[in-house]
């Protein structure tokens, strides 16, 4: 199998990326490595400047530092030589997300290094931020003339994280702005769940194998189980997490874009207007959820309340699980059980599809598996793809046990790295491609399910659950799933 940056081709016009809050948690866990991983690759253009604007007072050599330590960190072994080389991409701006004046010296700054450039270049402005500063920040840029539409050729373009917006309303309004101030091709909202390896393959995995295509409905599967777990907690994040909770955090974008995926219907072309188009489809189609104390289990580790940042009092969730529906003849009365908590027992992220029981088989009467098959996408810890299946004990028993077929990534590859998701993320921006970020669609309908949700289920128990296990009991739950 060739490798990532075998598969792919170096964007050759010159770009500047300009990252805000290039000293948060997100840049210095994801997007510098990431960055990193590109540069080694070739996969950065040749000329290629990145800009660090953020609050904190650095000197040049200070910042140089900073990221020097950053790189560091996150990598057991690194060529110094190299390092050294990657961090003349580098120069720092502090500033405060409000100050204009700092915008319009961003913008002379960028005009000055396209001057040396002398050629038309790619300005990438990256938004890792929290998100109460998305607006006056956009705001900011736009004013201050430097993110001005000028050519295809001359592209400037915005990269939101998620999460985007707090509900609905907040969401629609943040995309009117944006919609005031951009158009949308120079748009691209952050969904990295969307960026990892296997939840692109399991658009390609669906389409091309009709052995599955053809059981793909609720004829042939009796429920989908969709998991996010981490083993970790809030990672310095207190106030952000406290604030937001697990279900926005992640149950608004990553767990429904993985749901989109395995619910969508053919999208004709691997094109991103088209797949957008599919996923957005199906979000749209999520039934309200009508039965709070039948359909949704939420709780809150041990300890939630002591980490810094976070109020003693606060009803935050830090586990949730929704069983859901969607609309549609292919998967009317399917449930979708959509899962994620911090402090688990395991970090995994994966999804499994439970075919309908084999009824009437030689499967033994008084088996109670029923000799389902299972297939399961895994994300994390490895990617990897298994089914499972019966099959006759050897020897002279009549019974049948449970075997898998196995498909792990890393084993049928010859590159050591896969691309993290941040990789594919920035290499998609620089080339333009936006089929992997998430449209306004599909934003809309998945704020349009969960908002009811937020707002009416401070009426169901909070459950404690110790850490390092398996999230609350549930009976009642597991009772309907
Ligand atoms: C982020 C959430 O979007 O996704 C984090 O804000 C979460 O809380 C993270 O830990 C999980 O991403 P990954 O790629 O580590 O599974």
């Amino acid at each position: 199998m060739p490798s990532f940056e075998q598969n792919n081709v170096r964007p050759t016009l010159p770009t500047f990326l300009i990252i805000f809050g290039i000293t948060g948690d997100l840049s210095r866990r994801k997007l510098l490595p990431a960055l990193w991983h590109l540069y080694r690759q070739h996969l950065l253009p040749p000329q290629f400047h990145i800009v660090g604007f953020s609050r904190r007072v650095f000197s040049s050599e200070s910042f140089i530092a900073y990221v020097r330590s950053t790189l560091m960190d996150s990598f057991a072994k690194v060529d110094t030589r190299t390092v050294e080389d990657f961090l003349n991409l580098f120069s720092y701006m502090q500033g405060h997300f409000d100050d204009k004046e700092r915008y319009i010296a961003l913008d002379e700054y960028i005009q000055l290094l396209k001057h040396k450039y002398n050629s038309q270049v790619n300005k990438l402005f990256y938004l890792a931020i929290s998100p109460a500063h998305y607006e006056v920040t956009l705001q900011n840029l736009y004013d201050s003339g430097t993110t001005k539409y000028k050519s295809p050729a001359d592209p400037t373009r915005i990269l939101i994280e998620k999460p985007f917006g707090r509900d609905l309303d907040t969401a629609i309004a943040l995309d009117e702005k944006l919609g005031r101030l951009f158009s949308e091709d120079q748009i691209y909202r952050i969904d990295h769940y969307l960026a990892k390896e296997m939840v692109q393959n399991i658009v390609n995995f669906r389409f091309s194998n009709f052995i599955f295509e053809a059981l793909w409905n609720n004829a042939g599967i009796e429920k989908v189980h969709i998991q996010l777990l981490e083993d970790l907690g809030m990672e310095g994040r207190g106030t952000f997490y406290s604030d937001t909770g697990a279900l926005r955090d992640v149950g608004q974008n990553h767990l429904l874009q993985m749901l989109a995926v395995i619910a969508m219907e053919n999208p004709g072309k691997l094109d991103s207007e088209y797949i957008h188009h599919a996923r957005a489809n199906v979000l749209k189609q999520l039934q309200p959820i009508e039965d709070f104390s039948r359909d949704i289990v939420r709780g809150q580790y041990e300890g939630f309340i002591l980490g810094e940042g976070v109020d003693f009092d606060t009803k935050t969730e830090t586990y949730f699980k929704i069983r859901a529906f969607l609309n549609s003849p292919r998967w009317k009365g399917v449930p979708f059980i959509l899962e994620s908590g911090k402090h688990m027992r395991q970090k995994v992220a994966s999804i499994t599809i439970y075919f309908k029981q084999t009824l009437g088989t030689l499967c033994n009467s008084d088996d109670s598996h029923g000799c389902q098959n299972t297939l399961t996408f895994t994300l994390q810890p490895q990617e990897d793809i298994s089914i499972l299946f019966w099959a006759k004990k050897p020897g002279l028993s009549s019974e049948v046990e449970p075997r898998t077929l196995h498909f792990a990534y890393r084993d049928s590859t010859l590159s050591e790295h896969l691309p993290d998701a941040y990789e594919r993320v920035l290499y998609d921006c620089l080339s333009g491609d936006q089929t992997l970020f998430a449209g306004t669609d599909e934003v809309r309908a998945a704020w349009n399910f969960i908002t009811p949700i937020i707002e009416g289920w401070h009426t169901q128990p909070l459950n404690a659950y110790a850490q390092g296990t398996d999230g609350p009991a549930s009976d009642t739950f597991d009772s309907y799933e």
